[in-house]
Formats: structure tokens, C-alpha cells, sequence
């Protein structure tokens, strides 16, 4: 039988050069569009929560809601977007980041979580973490307890991932780049 994270994995598509030359993109898409690898990655992560209380997911703009609702939905909890800044119609909380060039925010309504909720967050890819961490400070701010941030991807090298873990969280990804 095929290790579920081996098959996550293998259909995880490289794009040479792209968005810019020099990058390589890891493209989850073929993941999703497979139903042995789709399941495949939500089970890992029904298996690794279905244990522990969580109250909501909240799922990072934009891949982070493809995987994050069907994990809520699983795990019988609510979803909730981080989302990219200007989108949301109600009352909003912000955070900033840095990417590369300038900054960006990500966004939530002010009464997507109540304080002390047990929130897992949740995105495909773990680059330099800024993104997450964002989140997360996002979520803290609102009063919530984030319990753990997951995603499909970890690019060590890029050091996202202890950044996450060294700002307190908890991180769990299902393969390395
Ligand atoms: C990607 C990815 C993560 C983030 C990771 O999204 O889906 O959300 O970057 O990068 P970081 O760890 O360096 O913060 P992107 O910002 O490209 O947005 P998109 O989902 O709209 O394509
Ligand atoms: N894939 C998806 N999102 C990303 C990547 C990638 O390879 N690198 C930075 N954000």
C-alpha cells in the first residue's frame, strides 16, 4: 500500500520559473484534482485532529479554504477565511506582512472567533511564514487559542516553519521541498 504522505507528495506538480524565473512552484492542484490523493491528504489530517478538541478551522486566502473546509467539514467544526485585504463585507481586523517587494494584509471579520476558541490554522504552503504568522497574530488578537498550523508544504530551506514554531506555534506539514 502507498504511504498516504508519499502520494500527497508525488502529485504535488514542480513548475520551473514560474511565477518569476529561478522559482520553482510547487502546484497542489493535481492533488486536488485526483480523488485517491485528495482523500488521501484529508484523512492525514482528519487522523492527526479528530483527537484533539478544535472549535473552528480558519482557513489562509486562498488554497488555504480549499483544504480547510473540507477538514471543518470532516471534523464537524466551523470554517472561518483569513483573507487577503478588501474582501470582507463586515468588520474587519488586520495584520501586515512582508513579502518580497512592500507589504501585504490579511483580514478577518472582528466576530469570526470568540476568545479562548481552539482554532486550527490551516494553508497549503509554508514559504518564509510570514503569511501564517500574520494569521496567526490575526487570530490571537481576536482572543482565539491557535492550536497548531498546518499545511500541505514545508520549504525548510526558506525557514518558514521554525519562524512559525520559534513565535510559539505548533507546526505540522505533510511533505518537504
Ligand atoms: C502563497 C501560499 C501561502 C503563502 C506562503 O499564497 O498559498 O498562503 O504564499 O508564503 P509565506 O510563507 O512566504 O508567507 P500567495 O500569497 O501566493 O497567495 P494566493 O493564495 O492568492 O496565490
Ligand atoms: N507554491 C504555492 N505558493 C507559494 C509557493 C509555491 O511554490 N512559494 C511561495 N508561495
Amino acid at each position: 500500500m502507498t504511504d498516504p504522505n508519499e502520494l500527497v507528495r508525488n502529485a504535488i506538480r514542480s513548475v520551473p520559473d514560474w511565477p518569476k524565473e529561478g522559482v520553482t512552484f510547487r502546484d497542489i492542484t493535481p492533488v486536488l484534482q485526483d480523488p485517491r490523493s485528495f482523500r488521501a491528504l484529508i484523512d492525514i489530517f482528519v487522523y492527526r485532529y479528530m483527537r484533539q478538541r478544535m472549535d473552528l478551522v480558519a482557513g489562509v486566502d486562498a488554497r488555504g479554504f480549499i483544504i480547510g473546509s473540507v477538514l471543518a467539514y470532516e471534523l464537524n467544526l466551523g470554517f472561518v477565511p483569513v483573507r487577503k485585504s478588501g474582501k470582507l463585507p463586515f468588520n474587519t481586523v488586520a495584520e501586515e506582512y512582508k513579502l518580497e517587494y512592500g507589504n501585504a494584509s490579511v483580514e478577518m471579520h472582528t466576530d469570526a472567533v470568540l476568545p479562548g476558541q481552539r482554532v486550527l490554522l490551516v494553508d497549503d504552503l509554508i514559504a518564509t511564514g510570514g503569511t501564517m504568522v500574520a494569521a496567526s497574530r490575526l487570530l490571537q488578537r481576536l482572543g482565539a487559542n491557535v492550536v497548531e498550523a498546518a499545511a500541505i508544504i514545508d520549504l525548510p530551506d526558506l525557514g518558514g516553519s521554525r519562524l512559525i514554531r520559534d513565535s510559539g506555534l505548533p507546526v505540522f506539514t505533510v511533505c518537504q521541498f
